[in-house]
Protein backbone atom coordinates (compact mmCIF):
# COMPACT_ATOMS: atom_id res chain seq x y z
CA UNK A 1 0.00 0.00 0.00
CA UNK A 2 1.24 3.24 -0.85
CA UNK A 3 0.40 5.75 1.24
CA UNK A 4 1.08 9.10 0.71
CA UNK A 5 1.65 11.57 -2.18
CA UNK A 6 5.14 12.20 -2.97
CA UNK A 7 6.38 15.78 -2.66
CA UNK A 8 4.43 17.43 -4.94
CA UNK A 9 7.00 19.75 -7.33
CA UNK A 10 6.74 23.50 -5.62
CA UNK A 11 5.62 25.85 -8.14
CA UNK A 12 7.54 28.97 -8.62
CA UNK A 13 5.24 31.66 -6.45
CA UNK A 14 2.83 32.36 -8.67
CA UNK A 15 -0.47 34.81 -8.92
CA UNK A 16 -3.89 33.25 -9.21
CA UNK A 17 -6.53 35.81 -10.75
CA UNK A 18 -10.29 34.21 -10.52
CA UNK A 19 -12.45 36.51 -12.54
CA UNK A 20 -15.79 34.86 -11.72
CA UNK A 21 -14.73 34.26 -8.62
CA UNK A 22 -17.87 33.98 -6.43
CA UNK A 23 -19.28 32.05 -9.10
CA UNK A 24 -20.00 27.55 -8.53
CA UNK A 25 -17.24 27.10 -10.43
CA UNK A 26 -14.67 29.13 -8.66
CA UNK A 27 -16.15 28.31 -4.96
CA UNK A 28 -16.29 24.37 -5.42
CA UNK A 29 -13.41 23.69 -7.95
CA UNK A 30 -11.03 26.92 -8.45
CA UNK A 31 -10.16 27.79 -4.41
CA UNK A 32 -10.72 24.63 -2.75
CA UNK A 33 -8.40 23.14 -5.57
CA UNK A 34 -5.43 26.15 -4.69
CA UNK A 35 -6.25 25.38 -0.89
CA UNK A 36 -5.16 21.37 -1.30
CA UNK A 37 -2.23 22.54 -3.58
CA UNK A 38 -1.05 25.09 -0.54
CA UNK A 39 -1.58 21.97 2.02
CA UNK A 40 1.27 19.90 0.18
CA UNK A 41 3.08 22.92 0.43
CA UNK A 42 3.36 22.82 -3.96
CA UNK A 43 2.04 26.51 -3.63
CA UNK A 44 3.81 28.90 -0.96
CA UNK A 45 2.56 31.90 0.91
CA UNK A 46 4.57 34.15 -1.87
CA UNK A 47 1.78 33.22 -4.02
CA UNK A 48 -1.31 35.09 -4.21
CA UNK A 49 -5.38 34.58 -4.70
CA UNK A 50 -7.13 37.40 -6.35
CA UNK A 51 -11.14 36.59 -5.93
CA UNK A 52 -12.64 39.25 -8.71
CA UNK A 53 -16.25 39.61 -7.74
CA UNK A 54 -19.03 41.87 -9.04
CA UNK A 55 -20.17 42.40 -6.06
CA UNK A 56 -18.63 43.98 -2.75
CA UNK A 57 -18.56 41.29 -0.66
CA UNK A 58 -16.80 39.97 2.52
CA UNK A 59 -13.81 37.38 2.67
CA UNK A 60 -15.62 35.37 5.80
CA UNK A 61 -18.94 35.40 3.40
CA UNK A 62 -16.50 33.96 0.72
CA UNK A 63 -15.07 31.24 2.82
CA UNK A 64 -18.84 30.35 4.62
CA UNK A 65 -18.82 29.09 0.76
CA UNK A 66 -16.02 27.47 0.05
CA UNK A 67 -15.30 25.70 3.20
CA UNK A 68 -18.25 23.01 2.85
CA UNK A 69 -15.84 21.98 -0.28
CA UNK A 70 -12.83 21.67 0.97
CA UNK A 71 -12.58 18.93 3.10
CA UNK A 72 -14.95 18.31 6.31
CA UNK A 73 -11.72 17.01 8.08
CA UNK A 74 -10.08 20.86 8.17
CA UNK A 75 -12.13 20.80 11.35
CA UNK A 76 -10.44 17.35 12.76
CA UNK A 77 -6.54 18.09 12.51
CA UNK A 78 -4.64 21.07 13.89
CA UNK A 79 -2.13 20.90 10.99
CA UNK A 80 -5.19 21.46 8.31
CA UNK A 81 -6.69 24.06 10.63
CA UNK A 82 -3.42 25.65 10.46
CA UNK A 83 -2.91 25.39 6.76
CA UNK A 84 -6.49 26.94 6.31
CA UNK A 85 -6.00 29.70 8.86
CA UNK A 86 -2.76 30.28 6.73
CA UNK A 87 -3.79 29.69 2.83
CA UNK A 88 -6.55 33.13 4.13
CA UNK A 89 -3.39 35.22 4.08
CA UNK A 90 -2.69 34.08 0.19
CA UNK A 91 -6.13 35.77 -0.33
CA UNK A 92 -7.55 39.41 -1.64
CA UNK A 93 -11.04 40.64 -2.88
CA UNK A 94 -11.33 42.83 -5.71
CA UNK A 95 -15.00 44.46 -6.81
CA UNK A 96 -14.88 44.37 -10.59
CA UNK A 97 -16.96 45.42 -13.03
CA UNK A 98 -15.79 43.29 -15.85
CA UNK A 99 -18.44 45.23 -18.52
CA UNK A 100 -17.47 49.29 -17.33
CA UNK A 101 -14.21 48.34 -15.81
CA UNK A 102 -14.92 49.96 -12.67
CA UNK A 103 -12.12 48.27 -10.26
CA UNK A 104 -9.21 47.51 -12.79
CA UNK A 105 -6.89 49.79 -10.72
CA UNK A 106 -7.10 47.62 -7.41
CA UNK A 107 -6.27 44.43 -9.84
CA UNK A 108 -3.62 46.24 -11.47
CA UNK A 109 -1.99 47.93 -8.25
CA UNK A 110 -2.14 44.18 -6.75
CA UNK A 111 -0.54 42.38 -10.00
CA UNK A 112 1.69 45.16 -11.27
CA UNK A 113 4.80 44.84 -9.16
CA UNK A 114 4.83 40.91 -9.68
CA UNK A 115 4.38 40.93 -13.10
CA UNK A 116 7.12 43.20 -13.53
CA UNK A 117 9.17 40.40 -11.62
CA UNK A 118 8.32 38.49 -14.49
CA UNK A 119 6.09 36.13 -11.47
CA UNK A 120 3.92 33.84 -13.77
CA UNK A 121 0.15 35.41 -13.23
CA UNK A 122 -2.81 33.17 -14.59
CA UNK A 123 -6.07 34.74 -15.17
CA UNK A 124 -8.91 32.28 -14.78
CA UNK A 125 -12.02 33.00 -16.84
CA UNK A 126 -14.66 31.28 -14.47
CA UNK A 127 -17.32 33.24 -16.31
CA UNK A 128 -19.80 33.41 -19.06
CA UNK A 129 -18.11 32.76 -22.28
CA UNK A 130 -20.00 36.16 -24.24
CA UNK A 131 -17.50 38.06 -20.92
CA UNK A 132 -14.70 36.82 -22.66
CA UNK A 133 -14.50 39.88 -25.20
CA UNK A 134 -14.88 42.22 -22.64
CA UNK A 135 -12.18 40.93 -20.18
CA UNK A 136 -9.41 40.09 -22.51
CA UNK A 137 -9.47 43.51 -23.63
CA UNK A 138 -9.71 44.87 -20.23
CA UNK A 139 -6.50 42.92 -19.73
CA UNK A 140 -5.02 44.06 -22.22
CA UNK A 141 -5.19 47.56 -22.26
CA UNK A 142 -4.42 47.87 -18.47
CA UNK A 143 -1.28 46.41 -19.51
CA UNK A 144 -1.84 43.00 -18.18
CA UNK A 145 -0.71 40.82 -20.48
CA UNK A 146 2.71 39.70 -20.13
CA UNK A 147 4.18 37.03 -22.18
CA UNK A 148 4.46 35.28 -18.76
CA UNK A 149 0.81 36.01 -17.99
CA UNK A 150 -1.73 32.93 -19.02
CA UNK A 151 -5.57 32.67 -19.55
CA UNK A 152 -7.63 29.48 -18.68
CA UNK A 153 -10.60 29.06 -19.82
CA UNK A 154 -13.51 26.15 -19.56
CA UNK A 155 -15.21 24.06 -21.52
CA UNK A 156 -17.68 24.10 -23.99
CA UNK A 157 -15.83 26.69 -26.07
CA UNK A 158 -18.18 27.82 -27.85
CA UNK A 159 -21.60 26.88 -28.74
CA UNK A 160 -20.65 25.58 -32.55
CA UNK A 161 -17.66 25.74 -34.61
CA UNK A 162 -18.15 28.95 -36.00
CA UNK A 163 -18.79 30.17 -32.14
CA UNK A 164 -15.78 28.83 -31.19
CA UNK A 165 -13.54 30.59 -33.64
CA UNK A 166 -14.83 33.98 -32.88
CA UNK A 167 -14.33 33.18 -29.16
CA UNK A 168 -10.83 31.88 -30.12
CA UNK A 169 -10.07 35.13 -32.13
CA UNK A 170 -11.36 37.60 -29.46
CA UNK A 171 -8.84 35.38 -27.41
CA UNK A 172 -5.98 35.79 -29.84
CA UNK A 173 -6.62 39.42 -29.24
CA UNK A 174 -4.90 39.45 -26.04
CA UNK A 175 -3.33 36.22 -25.88
CA UNK A 176 -0.83 33.97 -28.18
CA UNK A 177 -1.91 29.90 -28.23
CA UNK A 178 0.90 29.20 -25.68
CA UNK A 179 -0.80 31.66 -23.01
CA UNK A 180 -4.24 29.90 -23.44
CA UNK A 181 -5.48 26.82 -21.32
CA UNK A 182 -8.45 25.36 -22.48
CA UNK A 183 -9.59 23.08 -19.70
CA UNK A 184 -11.98 20.40 -19.82
CA UNK A 185 -11.29 18.71 -16.36
CA UNK A 186 -12.12 15.37 -17.29
CA UNK A 187 -7.88 14.95 -18.67
CA UNK A 188 -6.64 15.89 -15.30
CA UNK A 189 -8.92 13.01 -13.82
CA UNK A 190 -6.32 10.74 -11.98
CA UNK A 191 -7.91 7.35 -13.92
CA UNK A 192 -7.81 8.98 -17.07
CA UNK A 193 -4.26 9.95 -16.74
CA UNK A 194 -3.63 6.33 -15.62
CA UNK A 195 -5.90 5.66 -19.23
CA UNK A 196 -2.03 6.63 -20.70
CA UNK A 197 0.30 4.75 -18.43
CA UNK A 198 -1.71 1.67 -18.66
CA UNK A 199 -1.32 2.17 -22.48
CA UNK A 200 1.93 3.47 -22.98
CA UNK A 201 3.91 2.40 -20.00
CA UNK A 202 2.99 -1.38 -20.50
CA UNK A 203 3.10 -3.72 -23.17
CA UNK A 204 0.60 -6.15 -22.20
CA UNK A 205 -2.57 -4.30 -22.96
CA UNK A 206 -1.10 -2.13 -26.33
CA UNK A 207 -0.69 -5.63 -28.34
CA UNK A 208 -4.13 -6.26 -27.95
CA UNK A 209 -5.53 -3.22 -28.24
CA UNK A 210 -6.90 -3.03 -32.04
CA UNK A 211 -9.67 -4.28 -34.28
CA UNK A 212 -8.04 -7.82 -34.02
CA UNK A 213 -8.77 -8.25 -30.38
CA UNK A 214 -11.86 -5.96 -29.20
CA UNK A 215 -14.80 -6.49 -30.06
CA UNK A 216 -16.37 -3.13 -28.30
CA UNK A 217 -15.64 0.05 -26.60
CA UNK A 218 -18.01 1.23 -24.20
CA UNK A 219 -17.48 4.80 -22.56
CA UNK A 220 -20.60 5.53 -20.12
CA UNK A 221 -20.21 8.54 -18.01
CA UNK A 222 -23.54 8.72 -15.61
CA UNK A 223 -24.84 11.38 -13.13
CA UNK A 224 -27.30 11.11 -10.81
CA UNK A 225 -28.59 14.36 -10.64
CA UNK A 226 -30.14 16.75 -12.34
CA UNK A 227 -29.38 20.41 -14.07
CA UNK A 228 -30.79 22.25 -11.00
CA UNK A 229 -30.02 25.66 -11.06
CA UNK A 230 -27.97 25.51 -14.17
CA UNK A 231 -31.51 25.10 -16.85
CA UNK A 232 -30.88 27.95 -18.51
CA UNK A 233 -27.38 26.81 -19.61
CA UNK A 234 -28.26 23.82 -19.76
CA UNK A 235 -31.51 23.76 -22.09
CA UNK A 236 -29.61 25.68 -24.77
CA UNK A 237 -26.67 22.93 -24.68
CA UNK A 238 -28.09 19.70 -23.95
CA UNK A 239 -25.80 16.65 -23.11
CA UNK A 240 -23.92 16.66 -26.61
CA UNK A 241 -22.56 20.30 -26.11
CA UNK A 242 -22.19 20.28 -22.67
CA UNK A 243 -20.79 16.57 -22.03
CA UNK A 244 -20.07 14.64 -25.70
CA UNK A 245 -18.56 17.49 -27.13
CA UNK A 246 -15.16 17.78 -24.61
CA UNK A 247 -15.59 14.98 -21.64
CA UNK A 248 -16.77 11.77 -23.59
CA UNK A 249 -14.87 12.93 -27.08
CA UNK A 250 -11.57 13.20 -25.11
CA UNK A 251 -12.19 10.13 -23.44
CA UNK A 252 -12.45 8.13 -26.65
CA UNK A 253 -8.99 9.79 -28.15
CA UNK A 254 -7.38 8.70 -24.74
CA UNK A 255 -8.28 5.08 -25.69
CA UNK A 256 -7.91 5.19 -29.34
CA UNK A 257 -5.02 7.39 -29.74
CA UNK A 258 -1.98 6.07 -31.66
CA UNK A 259 1.44 6.06 -28.98
CA UNK A 260 2.99 9.43 -29.50
CA UNK A 261 6.64 9.19 -29.34
CA UNK A 262 6.98 10.65 -26.47
CA UNK A 263 4.71 12.88 -23.88
CA UNK A 264 5.11 16.17 -25.33
CA UNK A 265 2.14 18.06 -25.29
CA UNK A 266 1.99 18.81 -29.03
CA UNK A 267 2.96 15.02 -29.78
CA UNK A 268 -0.15 14.18 -27.42
CA UNK A 269 -2.21 16.58 -28.73
CA UNK A 270 -1.40 16.02 -32.29
CA UNK A 271 -2.21 12.41 -31.74
CA UNK A 272 -5.82 13.14 -30.22
CA UNK A 273 -6.51 15.41 -32.79
CA UNK A 274 -6.10 12.37 -35.80
CA UNK A 275 -8.37 10.47 -34.22
CA UNK A 276 -11.02 13.50 -33.88
CA UNK A 277 -10.54 13.59 -37.86
CA UNK A 278 -11.04 10.18 -38.50
CA UNK A 279 -14.70 9.80 -36.76
CA UNK A 280 -17.03 8.75 -38.98
CA UNK A 281 -20.05 11.14 -39.69
CA UNK A 282 -23.46 9.67 -37.89
CA UNK A 283 -26.05 8.50 -39.44
CA UNK A 284 -29.93 9.06 -37.32
CA UNK A 285 -29.75 5.23 -36.18
CA UNK A 286 -26.34 5.49 -34.90
CA UNK A 287 -27.93 8.44 -32.59
CA UNK A 288 -30.43 7.99 -29.49
CA UNK A 289 -31.65 11.13 -27.43
CA UNK A 290 -33.63 11.16 -24.04
CA UNK A 291 -35.34 13.76 -21.67
CA UNK A 292 -35.95 12.92 -18.05
CA UNK A 293 -39.45 12.92 -16.78
CA UNK A 294 -40.37 15.96 -15.07
CA UNK A 295 -37.66 18.60 -16.93
CA UNK A 296 -39.61 20.23 -18.50
CA UNK A 297 -41.79 21.09 -15.71
CA UNK A 298 -38.48 22.42 -14.36
CA UNK A 299 -37.72 24.55 -17.44
CA UNK A 300 -40.85 25.48 -17.22
CA UNK A 301 -42.34 25.31 -21.01
CA UNK A 302 -42.23 22.48 -23.69
CA UNK A 303 -38.46 21.54 -24.72
CA UNK A 304 -36.77 19.23 -26.81
CA UNK A 305 -33.59 19.53 -25.00
CA UNK A 306 -31.67 15.87 -24.51
CA UNK A 307 -30.61 14.82 -21.14
CA UNK A 308 -29.53 11.69 -22.38
CA UNK A 309 -27.59 10.56 -25.15
CA UNK A 310 -26.28 7.78 -27.19
CA UNK A 311 -24.09 7.22 -30.01
CA UNK A 312 -22.56 4.40 -31.91
CA UNK A 313 -19.24 6.01 -33.14
CA UNK A 314 -16.93 4.43 -35.53
CA UNK A 315 -13.06 5.19 -36.36
CA UNK A 316 -11.99 5.52 -39.94
CA UNK A 317 -8.50 3.86 -39.41
CA UNK A 318 -6.34 0.34 -40.01
CA UNK A 319 -6.45 0.25 -35.55
CA UNK A 320 -10.20 0.59 -35.51
CA UNK A 321 -11.79 -0.52 -38.17
CA UNK A 322 -15.11 -2.25 -37.36
CA UNK A 323 -14.90 -1.39 -33.88
CA UNK A 324 -17.91 0.33 -32.70
CA UNK A 325 -16.97 2.96 -29.73
CA UNK A 326 -20.50 3.37 -27.58
CA UNK A 327 -21.02 6.58 -25.82
CA UNK A 328 -23.65 7.33 -23.58
CA UNK A 329 -24.21 10.22 -20.68
CA UNK A 330 -27.02 11.00 -18.83
CA UNK A 331 -28.49 12.89 -15.30
CA UNK A 332 -30.68 11.63 -13.40
CA UNK A 333 -29.59 8.00 -14.04
CA UNK A 334 -29.75 5.47 -11.51
CA UNK A 335 -25.88 5.67 -10.15
CA UNK A 336 -23.04 8.41 -10.69
CA UNK A 337 -20.51 6.69 -12.35
CA UNK A 338 -17.86 6.99 -15.38
CA UNK A 339 -16.77 3.91 -16.63
CA UNK A 340 -14.49 2.79 -19.78
CA UNK A 341 -15.43 -0.74 -20.72
CA UNK A 342 -13.19 -2.61 -23.10
CA UNK A 343 -14.69 -5.91 -24.30
CA UNK A 344 -12.03 -7.94 -26.24
CA UNK A 345 -13.46 -10.73 -28.64
CA UNK A 346 -14.31 -14.20 -27.64
CA UNK A 347 -11.74 -17.15 -27.90
CA UNK A 348 -11.94 -18.26 -31.38
CA UNK A 349 -12.88 -22.10 -30.17
CA UNK A 350 -13.59 -23.65 -26.54
CA UNK A 351 -11.68 -26.20 -26.15
CA UNK A 352 -13.91 -26.98 -23.28
CA UNK A 353 -17.37 -26.90 -24.68
CA UNK A 354 -17.72 -30.46 -24.88
CA UNK A 355 -17.58 -31.05 -21.28
CA UNK A 356 -20.73 -32.71 -19.77
CA UNK A 357 -21.28 -29.97 -17.53
CA UNK A 358 -19.95 -27.02 -19.33
CA UNK A 359 -21.70 -23.83 -18.66
CA UNK A 360 -22.78 -21.36 -21.05
CA UNK A 361 -22.66 -18.34 -18.78
CA UNK A 362 -19.44 -19.03 -17.99
CA UNK A 363 -18.18 -18.73 -21.96
CA UNK A 364 -17.45 -14.77 -21.63
CA UNK A 365 -15.25 -12.26 -23.35
CA UNK A 366 -12.58 -11.02 -21.05
CA UNK A 367 -13.16 -7.10 -20.39
CA UNK A 368 -10.94 -4.53 -19.20
CA UNK A 369 -12.93 -2.16 -17.40
CA UNK A 370 -11.54 1.38 -16.39
CA UNK A 371 -13.14 3.30 -13.63
CA UNK A 372 -12.95 6.68 -13.75
CA UNK A 373 -14.95 8.08 -10.78
CA UNK A 374 -16.00 7.26 -8.00
CA UNK A 375 -14.00 4.30 -6.93
CA UNK A 376 -10.98 5.06 -9.00
CA UNK A 377 -9.28 1.61 -10.73
CA UNK A 378 -9.03 -1.37 -13.27
CA UNK A 379 -10.24 -4.28 -13.01
CA UNK A 380 -9.59 -7.28 -16.03
CA UNK A 381 -12.79 -9.71 -16.05
CA UNK A 382 -11.18 -13.67 -16.99
CA UNK A 383 -12.78 -16.67 -16.09
CA UNK A 384 -11.00 -19.54 -13.87
CA UNK A 385 -11.69 -22.52 -12.68
CA UNK A 386 -13.12 -23.27 -9.40
CA UNK A 387 -10.66 -24.52 -7.00
CA UNK A 388 -11.00 -28.60 -5.46
CA UNK A 389 -12.29 -30.99 -7.12
CA UNK A 390 -15.53 -31.64 -9.43
CA UNK A 391 -13.33 -31.35 -12.65
CA UNK A 392 -13.34 -28.09 -14.60
CA UNK A 393 -16.20 -26.09 -13.44
CA UNK A 394 -15.43 -21.79 -14.24
CA UNK A 395 -16.29 -18.65 -12.77
CA UNK A 396 -16.11 -15.58 -13.16
CA UNK A 397 -12.95 -14.03 -11.75
CA UNK A 398 -11.72 -10.34 -11.79
CA UNK A 399 -7.83 -8.72 -11.03
CA UNK A 400 -8.61 -5.83 -9.52
CA UNK A 401 -6.40 -2.64 -8.85
CA UNK A 402 -8.36 -0.32 -6.86
CA UNK A 403 -6.71 3.22 -6.86
CA UNK A 404 -8.64 4.68 -4.05
CA UNK A 405 -7.81 1.53 -1.52
CA UNK A 406 -3.91 1.30 -2.76
CA UNK A 407 -2.51 4.55 -3.08
CA UNK A 408 -3.84 7.20 -1.56
CA UNK A 409 -5.70 8.39 1.17
CA UNK A 410 -7.65 11.13 -0.50
CA UNK A 411 -6.86 11.46 -4.61
CA UNK A 412 -6.63 15.09 -5.88
CA UNK A 413 -9.27 16.67 -7.78
CA UNK A 414 -8.72 17.32 -11.74
CA UNK A 415 -8.74 20.90 -10.93
CA UNK A 416 -5.61 21.08 -8.68
CA UNK A 417 -3.46 18.75 -11.22
CA UNK A 418 -4.48 20.98 -13.67
CA UNK A 419 -3.80 24.19 -12.36
CA UNK A 420 -0.52 23.29 -11.31
CA UNK A 421 0.24 22.56 -14.77
CA UNK A 422 -1.27 25.85 -16.12
CA UNK A 423 1.91 27.41 -13.31
CA UNK A 424 4.16 25.10 -15.01
CA UNK A 425 3.55 26.09 -18.20
CA UNK A 426 2.39 22.54 -19.35
CA UNK A 427 -0.29 22.08 -22.24
CA UNK A 428 -0.36 18.80 -22.45
CA UNK A 429 -4.09 17.84 -20.83
CA UNK A 430 -5.06 21.26 -22.52
CA UNK A 431 -6.88 21.30 -25.70
CA UNK A 432 -4.98 22.98 -28.64
CA UNK A 433 -7.47 24.62 -30.67
CA UNK A 434 -7.20 22.19 -33.64
CA UNK A 435 -8.77 20.03 -31.43
CA UNK A 436 -11.45 21.88 -30.49
CA UNK A 437 -12.66 23.00 -33.75
CA UNK A 438 -12.01 18.96 -35.06
CA UNK A 439 -14.66 18.27 -32.15
CA UNK A 440 -17.13 20.78 -33.39
CA UNK A 441 -17.02 19.57 -36.80
CA UNK A 442 -18.14 16.15 -35.96
CA UNK A 443 -20.69 17.44 -33.26
CA UNK A 444 -22.16 20.18 -35.61
CA UNK A 445 -23.80 17.74 -38.07
CA UNK A 446 -24.92 15.51 -34.65
CA UNK A 447 -26.67 18.46 -32.94
CA UNK A 448 -28.55 19.44 -36.12
CA UNK A 449 -30.18 15.71 -36.30
CA UNK A 450 -30.31 15.19 -32.63
CA UNK A 451 -32.69 18.81 -32.74
CA UNK A 452 -34.99 17.16 -35.46
CA UNK A 453 -35.71 14.06 -33.60
CA UNK A 454 -37.35 14.50 -30.39
CA UNK A 455 -36.12 12.86 -26.92
CA UNK A 456 -37.69 9.84 -25.68
CA UNK A 457 -38.85 10.12 -22.02
CA UNK A 458 -36.85 8.36 -19.50
CA UNK A 459 -37.75 7.88 -15.60
CA UNK A 460 -35.55 9.24 -13.29
CA UNK A 461 -33.10 6.88 -11.51
CA UNK A 462 -33.17 4.87 -14.79
CA UNK A 463 -30.08 4.32 -16.99
CA UNK A 464 -32.28 6.46 -19.56
CA UNK A 465 -34.53 5.12 -22.59
CA UNK A 466 -34.44 1.81 -23.79
CA UNK A 467 -31.24 0.93 -26.16
CA UNK A 468 -31.82 1.21 -29.67
CA UNK A 469 -28.54 1.30 -30.98
CA UNK A 470 -26.13 -1.67 -29.55
CA UNK A 471 -29.13 -3.97 -30.09
CA UNK A 472 -28.53 -3.75 -33.77
CA UNK A 473 -25.14 -5.26 -33.55
CA UNK A 474 -26.34 -8.18 -30.85
CA UNK A 475 -24.36 -5.93 -27.82
CA UNK A 476 -25.65 -4.31 -25.39
CA UNK A 477 -24.71 -2.05 -22.68
CA UNK A 478 -22.89 -2.98 -19.50
CA UNK A 479 -24.54 -1.19 -16.31
CA UNK A 480 -21.41 0.35 -13.80
CA UNK A 481 -22.05 -1.98 -10.55
CA UNK A 482 -22.24 0.60 -7.28
C1 LIG B 1 -19.36 19.57 -16.48
C2 LIG B 1 -20.74 19.63 -17.08
O1 LIG B 1 -18.40 19.90 -17.44
O2 LIG B 1 -19.11 18.26 -16.00
C3 LIG B 1 -21.78 19.23 -16.03
O3 LIG B 1 -21.00 20.95 -17.52
C4 LIG B 1 -21.43 17.88 -15.43
O4 LIG B 1 -23.09 19.20 -16.60
C5 LIG B 1 -19.98 17.84 -14.97
O5 LIG B 1 -22.31 17.65 -14.34
C6 LIG B 1 -19.58 16.44 -14.56
O6 LIG B 1 -18.29 16.48 -13.98
P1 LIG B 1 -17.84 15.38 -12.93
O7 LIG B 1 -16.41 15.70 -12.66
O8 LIG B 1 -18.72 15.53 -11.73
O9 LIG B 1 -18.03 14.06 -13.60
Amino acid sequence: MKNSIPNAAKISPTDFVIFGGGGDLSIRKIIPALFWRFVDKQIDSQSNIIICLHKKTELETILNLIKPHTFNSIYLSKTLQNNWKNFHKLLSLITLDLVTGEGINDLILLLNKNLKKKQICIFYLAISSNLFETTCNLIRKSKLNFTHSRVVVEKPIGFNKQSAIEINENLYKTFKEEQIYRIDHYLGKETVQNLMALRFANTFFENQWDNKNIENVQITVAEEIGVADRISYYNEYGAIRDMVQNHLLQLLCLVAMEPPSYFDANQVRDEKLRILKSLRSLSDSDIQTGQYQGYENEFGKPTNTETFIALQVGIDNWRWAGVPFYLRTGKKLSTRASEIIITFKNKPHNIFSKLKDFDKNNDKPNMLIIRVQPNEGLRLKLTSKEPGPGGMRFFPSELNLSFNETFVERLPDAYERLLMDVARGNQTLFMRLDEVLAAWDFIDPIVDKVQSNPPQLYRSGTMGPEDKILIRNNHEWIDPKE
